[in-house]
């Protein structure tokens, strides 16, 4: 999320600042990444529930996806809205 927002990427928003109380960061990991980008973490899926569009079994919250160097290429897709 930080880095999304830092580089002007639409449709990410990061409302609560990286701090898993907006779900304005989803995003869905591309099925290719999905086992590079880590699990969920704590809370993480009761805070998607909220999300704008229905998670999947790809939904993230961008901000909690720490990136590394082998997400070098990472691809994410985004709800078509994030309010
Ligand atoms: S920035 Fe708010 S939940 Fe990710």
């Amino acid at each position: 999320m930080h880095v999304a927002v830092a580089n002007g990427v639409e449709g990410i928003i990061g409302e609560c600042g990286g701090s898993m109380m907006c779900a304005t960061c989803h995003c869905f990991v591309d099925s290719e990444w999905i086992a590079r980008a880590g699990s969920r973490k704590d809370g993480e899926t009761d805070m998607l529930e909220c999300a704008a569009v229905a998670p999947r079994s790809t939904s993230r919250l961008s901000c909690q996806v720490r990136l590394n160097e082998e997400m070098d290429g990472l691809i994410v897709h985004l709800p078509e809205m994030q309010i």
